[in-house]
């Protein structure tokens, strides 16, 4: 079962090379299964029982269905669709020697850059052209193995394995062909999205690893694959979020864009996008300011962000005390510094949400002496400030362009949000809340 999962994963993350992918692939899916998308422009006029799906800036996108009777509130799950990765530059190609062509690019967020060398890439992203009256955005993947980063060999660089700084504007030009591709970047790119090179206006291109995802270890317990952070726990929202029954709260399938580089852009989550699309919720039913408040003191979010797993080899990196492994469950991600949302409230309903769900629960807090990242709910709580809790997968090599998780987690998530999504957290008294899903109905 977890394999079939695990399978799923791969083909939806192998379909979402970039975030612009990533919102085209739920589109499709959300499409099939009935969902309406709704424009900012346009003038909402949602009804109950109605699914609907709105995107911002072609990379982020927030799914949600109205239940048939009164709304209690709303039933968050927020994860990113973004990853560290490679931007091509304007005019990006460089010659060299008069035999190669590389490409000009540039880093994107914190990646490990070291993996990137000796493996296949590719490009993809969107190009935007001229029209009749205006412009249009397209989708492109060259969707094959089209670049590589070559190591220096060891023997012209005798200190290669002593630790390295890299000079990125010399050693990250990613090689494109021979003296024969001079010039043909760009019209490859317009190629593969059946443009014209006469109309492309812009671009947003990236390159990708083209690794596919595989299983292994001695009872098939690991799975490797690129860009599990975050897309892990958009695949396993986004599962979730359409398997799942609608319950007295408003379900909200949530991603965000540009969480690598600080969220703070129109459809990163440090933006009004959430915010607007939820008052535009109670707007359409003719609910004001007051009732949206209401609302969200009776709302939960879930900031689902993957993990960092004890690694084998550097078990003095993780906190002392808690000691979160692959295949044992989601992690409740903690920071006194607010890093992370989860405080004593949040975690107490995101626990027993999981208990009733009978999903396990591991806990996770930076080691003292080590930094740690950050993640997308504590930007977002500055938007919409409601009760929220930080999780994540547990997984390996975080910001490789290969990561490793435990192929049992996946179906964890799944059921948790699942249920998550079905219920609703609501406030009876200070720091007193119910949850309440058709499963535990009182009679
Ligand atoms: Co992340």
């Amino acid at each position: 079962m977890s394999e079939s999962t695990v399978q799923r994963l791969f083909s939806f993350i192998e379909k979402s090379p970039t975030a612009f992918h990533a919102v085209d692939t739920m589109e499709q899916e959300l499409r099939a299964a009935g969902y309406r998308q709704l424009l900012e422009s346009d003038v909402w006029k949602l009804e109950k029982g109605g699914k609907y799906f709105v995107e911002r800036g072609g990379s982020a996108l927030i799914a949600f269905r109205i239940p048939q009777t009164e709304g209690n509130g709303f039933q968050i799950m927020a994860s990113h669709c973004d990853s560290p990765v490679f931007k091509i530059k304007e005019n990006p190609e460089m010659e060299a020697e008069g035999h190669y062509v590389r490409l000009n690019v540039e880093k994107y967020g914190g990646m490990l850059c070291a993996p990137w060398f000796d493996r296949p890439l590719s490009v993809a992203g969107r190009l935007v052209i001229r029209t009749e009256n205006g412009i249009e955005t397209r989708l492109c993947d060259a969707g094959r193995d089209l670049l590589m980063l070559p190591s220096l060999a060891i023997h012209m660089n005798r200190q290669a394995n002593d630790g390295t700084k890299y000079q990125m504007q010399k050693e990250f030009l990613p090689l494109y062909g021979d003296e024969r591709a001079k010039g043909r970047f760009l019209e490859q790119m317009a190629d593969c999205a059946g443009v014209n090179i006469e109309n492309i206006l812009s671009y947003d291109l990236y390159v990708y690893s083209r690794m596919p995802g595989t299983v292994w270890g001695a009872d098939r317990e690991y799975m490797s694959v690129g860009r599990l952070d975050d897309l892990q726990c958009v695949f396993a929202s986004l599962e979730a979020f359409l398997d799942s029954g609608t319950g007295k709260s408003i379900p909200v399938h949530c991603v965000f864009d540009n969480e690598e580089v600080g969220s703070s852009t129109a459809q990163g989550a440090a933006s009004t996008f959430l915010l607007d699309t939820l008052t535009r919720i109670c707007d359409s039913f003719g609910l004001g300011m007051t009732e949206y408040r209401r609302m969200l003191a009776s709302s939960f979010m879930v900031s689902a962000d993957n993990a960092h797993a004890v690694h084998p080899n550097y078990p003095e990196k993780a906190c002392p005390t808690n000691r979160p492994y692959m295949n044992h469950g989601i992690v409740l991600k903690y920071s006194a510094n607010q890093k992370y949302t989860t405080d004593a409230v949040s975690a107490a309903l995101f626990r027993k949400i999981c208990e009733m769900a009978h999903v396990p629960v591991q806990t996770f807090v930076n080691h003292s002496d080590v930094p740690g990242g950050s993640t997308l709910g504590n930007i977002s709580g500055t938007q919409v400030a409601l009760h929220t809790v930080d999780i994540g997968l547990p997984q390996l090599a975080m910001h490789s362009p290969y990561e490793t998780a435990g192929v049992e987690d996946t179906d964890m998530l799944i059921r948790a949000a699942r249920f998550f999504f079905e219920s609703s957290v609501k406030e009876i008294g200070s720091g007193q809340y119910c949850i309440l899903h058709a499963d535990f109905a009182a009679d």
